[in-house]
């Protein structure tokens, strides 16, 4: 199978990258080779014509995007668009990459799919643009995912909220972390690795939440990386009320991914996902 990744060296490209190269011929194109925003979109995609789109690409800037609303909706919504049309035009299925914050993060428990989304900022609005103009290919899926992490380990440049926390612990530093922000981390391997057995599997098309099983606290994820590396971190608690952020962010927002297990395909624990992460970035 001929399998077409954008954003192929950012934090999930990279690990999807590394997963679908296991078992398929994978043509993966980074920013530079391959801009999703330029007008050969369609052309591009005809002369690979991949049986598989997997968009990795992404304007994530999630305050930037408060100032730059019109990048954002080009490669977050405008752009998916034209690969989805594409990938219908060569009758490839598409799969594309949305999130949490495309809630309001007012819930009391993780969020299903068929909960309506409330974006609360331009980057929130341009990725829900994105999650409807995927759905214009003929076998589509969506997979939300949230606080990404792991694609260090993987060779991409593109570092992740636990990086920054796990740096300042290992180089005993203190940590700034927020205690009323809740998600549900993920990491890219096994995000990719859900990807591949969604297609696989042959799952029915549409709209997935693809996160590790569980939530947590920033706060709680500090604690968590500390007691794994056998380290007392030094951490600064602080609210989400206390950060000069451009764009607003959802406070809770776990996502719950019964409906990933219902399709045969489980996520582990994050607590796991986070021990095999720290162990790759240390060379384990
Ligand atoms: N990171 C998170 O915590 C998070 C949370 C929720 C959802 N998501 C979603 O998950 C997906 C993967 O995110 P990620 O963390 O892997 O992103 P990432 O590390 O920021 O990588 C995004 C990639 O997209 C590329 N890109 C940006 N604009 C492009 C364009 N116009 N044409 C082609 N490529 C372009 C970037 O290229 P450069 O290397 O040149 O910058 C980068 O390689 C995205 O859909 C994202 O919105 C991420």
């Amino acid at each position: 199978m001929k399998v077409l990744v954008t954003g192929a060296t950012g934090q999930l490209g990279s690990a999807i990258v590394h997963e679908f190269g296991a078992a398929h011929e994978v043509v993966a194109f980074a920013s530079e080779d391959f801009d999703i925003t330029s007008r050969e979109v369609a052309e591009r995609v005809r002369s690979v014509r991949p049986a598989v789109i997997v968009n990795c690409a992404a304007y994530n800037d999630v305050d930037g995007a408060e100032d730059h609303a019109v990048t954002a909706l080009a490669v977050n919504g405008f752009a998916v668009l034209s690969l989805s049309r594409a990938a219908a035009e060569v009758d490839a299925a598409f799969v594309h990459y949305s999130t949490d914050f495309v809630f309001a993060g007012d819930a009391r428990q993780p969020y299903t799919e068929d909960v309506a989304p409330r974006p609360g900022s331009f980057y929130a609005m341009s990725k829900l643009l994105g999650e409807w103009f995927a759905a214009e290919a003929r076998r589509w899926y969506v997979l939300r995912v949230e606080s990404l992490f792991g694609g260090l380990a993987l060779g991409s440049q593109h570092r992740s909220s636990v990086d920054r926390i796990a740096d300042a612990i290992f180089d005993g530093r203190e940590a700034t972390v927020f205690t009323d922000r809740t998600v549900s981390p993920t990491f890219v391997m096994d995000a990719a690795r859900a990807t591949r057995a969604l297609l696989d599997r042959g799952a029915p098309a549409g709209l997935y939440h693809c996160v590790n099983s569980g939530s947590c606290t920033w706060h709680e994820l500090a604690r968590e990386v500390g007691r794994q590396a056998g380290v007392e971190p030094i951490l600064r608690p602080c609210s989400v009320a206390d950060m000069p952020l451009r764009a607003a962010r959802p406070v809770y927002s776990p996502l719950s991914n019964a409906k990933l297990a219902a399709a045969g395909v489980g996520m582990p624990a994050w607590q796991d996902a986070l021990a095999r992460y720290l162990a790759a970035r240390q060379g384990g």
